[in-house]
């Protein structure tokens, strides 16, 4: 099936909750009800932007980073087309946030087929109540999705829609050999989030390139201080701004290393100052 196509048939305003984060010159965010202004809330919904659907982890008058959201539509696009999944796969996502991708995926492999992973309780039960409205039966588990979800493993394929600096092995563990998995990148070695798409091998192992900026909050477990971004984007214009596609990504039960060009050429990561 055709990605813009499936898009257009799937409107977005199914899954947005009715309050939803704006941003304000001075950076904070503070929530837009949909009964305040309608057509507001629907235009945003509606563009081809990220819509903020939660900020510091649930608070509600005013506050600074995005912790949920509804990934921008074109975002949303590329990782399907990465994803390259066909009908009858069985497919993990980490991060249900509106459950938005997963009622999108469940129109890819069949909603049998799909389980979703959502670490935040509140979140997790608004996306299975829209899901439901949206008569789209996907599985949405509440819990860490660092350790992936074995019960319905092995998966074809495994989609992060939050970033990660270290690739959790469960993930690989859990996907069948030749099988693919997706996981935007936290800023350590490129300052534009760029989206990890690994081949998980015959002997437990993930490697591949960087193929594009993907610009994901963080999971929840593995957030990095601010400082870490600057030092990444310092070190990266040293090397002469290499593109995201020259990086690679090798991981094993025991080890992982980012590099550039070739696998033995290792990047070590940027990291905080209180463990670098
Ligand atoms: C960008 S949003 C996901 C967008 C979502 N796929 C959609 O279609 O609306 C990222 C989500 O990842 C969730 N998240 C963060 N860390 C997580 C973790 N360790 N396990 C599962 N979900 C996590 C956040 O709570 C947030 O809802």
């Amino acid at each position: 099936m055709n990605v813009d196509e499936l898009l257009r048939r799937v409107p977005r305003e199914a899954f947005v909750p009715d309050v939803i984060w704006v941003r304000r010159d001075d950076g904070s965010a503070v929530p837009l009800r949909r009964a305040d202004d309608p057509d507001r809330w629907l235009a945003l919904v509606r563009s081809d932007d990220s819509i903020i659907t939660q900020v510091d982890d649930g608070a509600t008058e005013r506050g600074v980073w995005p912790t949920s959201s509804a990934s921008a539509p074109h975002i949303v696009a590329t990782m399907l087309e990465a994803l390259d999944v066909e009908p009858g796969m069985k497919v993990l996502e980490i991060g249900t946030g509106t459950g938005y991708n997963a009622a999108l995926l469940a129109e890819l492999v069949g909603p049998q087929n799909v389980t979703s992973v959502e670490i935040d309780p509140g979140l997790a039960e608004q996306a299975r109540a829209a899901l439901a409205r949206a008569g789209c039966h996907v599985q949405v588990v509440t819990g860490d999705g660092t350790h992936g979800h074995a019960a319905n493993a092995p998966y074809d394929r495994v989609i992060a829609t939050a970033a990660a600096c270290r690739l959790p092995y469960a993930w690989v563990r859990q996907t069948r050999p030749g099988g693919r998995i997706l996981a935007p990148w936290g800023p350590t070695f490129h300052p534009d989030d760029p989206l990890a798409v690994l081949t998980v091998g015959e002997d437990g192992t993930a490697e591949g390139r960087f193929a594009c900026p993907a610009w994901f909050m963080p999971l929840r477990d593995q957030r990095m201080p601010q400082d870490v971004r600057h030092r990444t984007r310092e070190r990266w214009e040293e090397m002469g701004e290499p593109a995201v596609s020259r990086f690679g990504l090798t991981v094993t039960a025991t080890t992982q290393h980012i590099w550039l060009d070739r696998p033995d050429n290792h990047i070590p990561p940027t990291l905080p100052r209180s463990t670098a």
